[in-house]
Formats: C-alpha cells, sequence, structure tokens
C-alpha cells in the first residue's frame, strides 16, 4: 500500500520556487515516462474511483466520472493516459492549431499564489495539427473519452477562420471521441470576435459538414449575458452538442491581491469560480443542451456547485497545479459523500438541481 497522504503538499514549495512553466514541463516528461509502464496501473488503482454513481451520459459518450482535465494542460497529447490514471473521467488535449506555433514569449505563465490562481497568456504553442493528429492516432489512448480541443493559427486571418478549424478537425478526427470549438482563449489577438454569430456560424457549420461530433463550443466569461444568449441560440439551431463554460477572462476582480494580477492574459483558478458558475446556470436555464462546467473547481463542493448550477461534466486545470495528482480521486469521493448527504443515487440526478 502506498500512504494515503499525498507527498504534494510537502513537494510543493519546492515546485512553486520554479518558474510555472518549468514545473509544467517536469510533470509532463514525468508523465510521459509512466505512461504504459506498471506504474501507469498502480496510478489507476491509487486514484481512480470506481463507482457507477459516478458515471455520466453525454453527448452520446459514457464518462467514468463527471471530472476532466480541461484543454491546455495536455496541449499535444502527450500524456491522455497518465492523466486517465490520475483517475480523470475524461482528457481534453488541445489547444491544437493547424500550424505548429511557439506562442508567446516567456515567461508566460504566471502564479498567483495569494490568490489560488494563474494567468497565462501562452498563446496556443502547440505541435500543430500534423504532429498531434499522428501522435493521436498512433498512441494507445485511454479508456476514458478524450476531447480535442482546437483553435486558430495566429497567422490565419480571422476570414479564413474555418478552413483553419476544418483543417485541424481532419487530422485529429479518428482519434477524438468529441471536438470543442475554441473561440475564446484571449491571448490569440482577434480569436474572440469568432464568437459573434456570423464568423461562428460559418466554423460549426464547416466542421459539421467535415463530420465533427460531437461538437461543443467553448464560451469566454467576459461574454455580456446578451452574446451568451446568441450562443446558445446558435447552438440550438445548428445541433451543437453542448457548451463548455468557461475559459479564462482578461477581466480581473478587484478582489485579486497577488503582485502578478497586473499580468497580461487569461486569469483562471479560484477567483473565476463565481463568475463560471453563474454562467453555468445562465446557460443552462436557458438550453437542454449539456453543459460542462470549468472555473475555480479546487474542491468536491466547488464541483457540486457546478453540477447543481447545471453542468453535466466538469473540467479543471488549476486547482490540479495548486492541490496535485490527487484532486480527481478528492473530488470524486468528496461527491459520493456530497450525493449522499443529499439523497440523490447518482451524479446525473445532482445536475441542475439548484435551477428552478
Ligand atoms: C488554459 N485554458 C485553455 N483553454 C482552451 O480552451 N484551450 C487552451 O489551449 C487552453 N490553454 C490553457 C493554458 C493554461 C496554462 C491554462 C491555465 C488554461 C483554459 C482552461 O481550459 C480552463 O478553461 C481555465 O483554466 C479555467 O479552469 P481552471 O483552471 O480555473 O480550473
Amino acid at each position: 500500500m502506498w500512504p494515503r497522504i499525498s507527498p504534494y503538499r510537502a513537494l510543493k514549495p519546492l515546485l512553486f520556487s520554479l518558474p510555472p512553466e518549468t514545473v509544467h514541463g517536469v510533470v509532463s516528461t514525468g508523465l510521459r515516462a509512466v505512461q504504459g509502464t506498471p506504474v501507469e496501473g498502480a496510478l489507476a488503482r491509487r486514484y481512480a474511483v470506481d463507482d457507477a454513481r459516478l458515471a455520466i451520459d453525454a453527448f452520446g459518450l459514457e464518462f467514468p466520472n463527471p471530472v476532466g482535465i480541461a484543454a491546455g494542460f495536455d496541449k499535444n497529447a502527450t500524456v491522455p493516459r497518465a492523466l486517465a490514471a490520475l483517475g480523470f473521467g475524461h482528457v481534453e488535449v488541445g489547444g491544437v492549431t493547424a500550424e505548429a506555433q511557439a506562442g508567446n514569449p516567456r515567461p508566460r505563465l504566471f502564479r498567483l499564489p495569494a490568490d489560488d490562481a494563474l494567468i497565462n497568456r501562452m498563446g496556443f504553442n502547440n505541435d500543430g495539427a500534423d504532429v498531434v493528429g499522428e501522435r493521436l492516432d498512433r498512441t494507445d489512448l485511454p479508456a476514458v473519452p478524450v476531447g480535442v480541443n482546437v483553435g486558430k493559427s495566429k497567422t490565419t486571418p480571422l476570414s479564413d477562420a474555418a478552413d483553419d478549424y476544418a483543417y485541424t478537425y481532419d487530422r485529429v478526427a479518428d482519434a477524438g471521441d468529441y471536438f470543442v470549438v475554441n473561440v475564446s482563449s484571449p491571448n490569440t489577438p482577434g480569436l474572440r470576435e469568432l464568437q459573434q454569430r456570423d464568423a461562428l456560424e460559418r466554423i460549426v457549420l464547416r466542421l459539421q459538414d467535415a463530420g465533427a461530433a460531437p461538437l461543443l463550443v467553448k464560451l469566454s466569461p467576459d461574454l455580456a449575458e446578451p452574446a451568451i444568449e446568441d450562443s446558445i441560440a446558435l447552438a440550438e439551431e445548428l445541433g451543437i452538442d453542448g457548451l463548455i463554460a468557461t475559459n479564462t477572462p482578461v477581466d480581473r476582480p478587484d478582489t485579486l491581491r497577488d503582485s502578478n494580477r497586473t499580468q497580461e492574459g487569461g486569469l483562471s483558478g479560484r477567483p473565476l469560480e463565481p463568475r463560471a458558475t453563474e454562467i453555468v446556470r445562465f446557460v443552462a436555464e436557458r438550453t437542454e443542451l449539456p453543459v460542462v462546467g470549468v472555473g475555480g473547481i479546487f474542491t468536491a463542493e466547488d464541483a457540486y456547485r457546478k453540477i447543481r448550477a447545471g453542468a453535466s461534466l466538469i473540467q479543471l486545470y488549476t486547482g490540479f497545479v495548486f492541490r496535485g495528482p490527487a484532486i480527481a480521486r478528492v473530488i470524486n469521493e468528496g461527491l459520493l459523500a456530497l450525493l449522499e448527504r443529499d439523497g440523490f443515487d447518482s451524479v446525473e440526478d445532482a445536475v441542475g438541481a439548484d435551477l428552478d
């Protein structure tokens, strides 16, 4: 038996003394080293919570539990199986763009320890659709669903965006279980203009023509309510399969205290939690489409709040950085306790429980 106490708390001061992107590289390398080895099975035995009450059916896919790893952690699809072994019930790889991109100059990822937050302006650094597509085709994928988050290449003009997204989709089509139109990252100039109706319609129709399904759209938390309503209406009209709420905002709550709060980029982590949950609720109140809730989830209570607000699935990234490798297990075990406390038979029964 491995000790039940996570060594992460002891390790964290060392990790947090290093630049965040360096740590991300070290962690990714470690995960790659264990993937496909007996350690992967040992991790799964330690971290994967196997309980039928956690299972979710959404957009035609079966998820063993509602807790996924959000886009941006495994941008190049190098460690999907290792992440599944850590207990995540789905893995969203990417954002992948048609062209390989270096992204913005470093430093471009900042910790805000005083706020349990990160700010990133990565700018879709990734190996590009050809390489990531081939990697996905070669990799033994996990048993849990793998989504592919698709972004736009920086040099592609907004008017050619649909071609760019379609190029990437073609290359990842065989391996992906679901696909995400990412028009909400704040770090590619002009990208978020693609959330506007005509542009989004063109991209979605193009991807649907190419066979992309299930297809989800990821929303920005900076959208005003009428714009979110437009996105919902378009999603229903076009038969989009679900909405992900939310990506990172450029807006900064006044509550931020950390000296890194003035860095440019998208904010993630605890300060995003209320806004993201509010958007989950806003969307879920207006559509039957499945909603994936993401933003500031660190604990089972945070996850439960998004689920009760209408999220069928949840995702996290920053919580993994601050809470360590046991986070999916802690949340899944905590969810089971919360379900029992409140008399729900399953997570699915709790989805939208707070909606009128
Ligand atoms: C992200 N996120 C992100 N989202 C996306 O759709 N495509 C991407 O490529 C990325 N890249 C990315 C990089 C880094 C370093 C971070 C921190 C985040 C956003 C992410 O998927 C999620 O929506 C937000 O981080 C909010 O969730 P958390 O981090 O508060 O749990």
